[in-house]
């Protein structure tokens, strides 16, 4: 893999009234150029909070531990690490919505009431690249064709409140593109969608992905997206990565009892209408993160003595493939 981005040990803490909780521990995963990494787990497991960490865009209440990095290979080749980048410098400004993207579930979040799509397209365009005013306006309507809105021309002049559900996320999608990224990070960008909208506008990241040679981190607590739009996933855990490799693998052989719980929630072609076997109970909050795995509480695969209290190491099973589960070290199942 030709990596565009490699979180290594990332671990974020938060101070908290009810004292301090982290609930990012040793993360690591590397995004490859022009791949799609799906980032999935349930709600609360840690992915927005991991994302903003990438985009340095967390409340003053965090802290980025010290040994994390978060090393991103810039256009110009250069390795930067984010997680050291001095706040408000140029570089910062330059990958933050520049050369990284990032589109989330709310698209009022990135559009100003006060403005118009059009404006604000036009001015994130000129902020990273050296087009003048009418040469980006001209760019944000071609953006906005791309995504599918009908009249561009006029939308353009509109207010993102203006707009329906599934337009504003195609917006949010121009907005994200028209500055060029070389990676996209989208936050669950179709979970408020209903089921018909949701599949075009995955449809639509999947080819924009491809045609533009980008690289994306698409993150969801649904497996079966993943399948539709990502070539590599990392599973997360209650602030862990407990799984990670190439999709196809994963979903062919899940290693961790948690992705295999996770993959009988999808619902088949043969059983649509209902979920039979999510993953039963609730995930823990961060300050109860349980000793040993801490996924036994849950895990029908428990080793009593073992589990709830050693936490498993990560096991590699090729090199770009690895789970954290000690039935993997007893069992031998690492050679499968
Ligand atoms: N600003 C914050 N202060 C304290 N805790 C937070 C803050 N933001 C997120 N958390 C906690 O971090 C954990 C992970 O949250 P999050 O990353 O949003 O989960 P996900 O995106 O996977 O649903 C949650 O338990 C959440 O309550
Ligand atoms: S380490 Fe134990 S508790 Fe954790 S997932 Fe594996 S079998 Fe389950
Ligand atoms: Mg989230």
């Amino acid at each position: 893999m030709d990596p565009i981005l490699q979180v290594e040990d990332l671990t974020v803490a938060f101070r908290t009234e009810e004292g301090p909780i982290t609930p990012i521990q040793g993360v690591n995963f590397a995004v490859g150029r022009g791949r799609t990494l799906g980032l999935v787990g349930e709600s609360g497991s840690g992915k927005s909070v991991t994302t903003k960490a990438l985009m340095r865009l967390l409340p003053g209440n965090a802290r980025i531990d010290p040994q994390s990095q978060i090393r991103y290979r810039a256009k110009s080749g250069e390795w930067v690490d984010i997680h050291r980048l001095r706040d408000g410098a140029r570089k910062l400004r330059q990958i933050r919505g520049g050369e990284i993207g990032m589109i989330f579930q709310e698209p009022m979040a990135s559009f100003s009431p006060v403005y118009t799509v059009g404006n604000q397209m036009v001015e994130s365009i000129r902020l990273h690249t050296s087009l003048n005013r009418r040469e980006a306006r001209a760019l944000a309507i071609e953006m906005l064709a791309k995504v599918g809105l009908s009249n561009p021309g006029q939308r353009i002049d509109q207010y993102a409140h203006e707009l329906s559900g599934g337009m504003r996320q195609r917006a949010m999608i121009a907005l994200a593109l028209s500055a060029g990224p070389a990676l996209l990070i989208a936050d669950e960008p179709t979970t408020a969608l209903d089921v018909t909208i949701q599949a075009q506008v995955l449809d639509l990241m999947r080819d924009l992905q491809r045609d533009l040679g980008m690289s994306m981190i698409f993150i969801t607590h649904d497996l079966g997206v993943i399948a539709q739009i990502a070539q590599d996933v990392a599973v997360m855990y209650l602030g862990t990565i407990v799984e990670k490799g190439p999709v196809r693998e994963v979903l062919k052989a899940p290693q961790h009892p948690y992705t295999r719980g996770l993959l009988r929630a999808i619902p088949s072609l043969d059983r649509l209408t209902h979920r039979l076997s999510p993953v039963p109970g609730d995930i823990p909050g961060p300050s109860e993160r349980p000793p040993g795995c801490p996924f036994h509480t849950r895990c029908t695969e428990a080793i009593a003595g073992v589990c709830d209290r050693l936490e498993p190491a990560e096991t590699m099973l090729a090199p770009d493939r690895s789970a954290r589960c000690h039935l993997l070290q007893t069992a031998g199942r690492a050679t499968a």
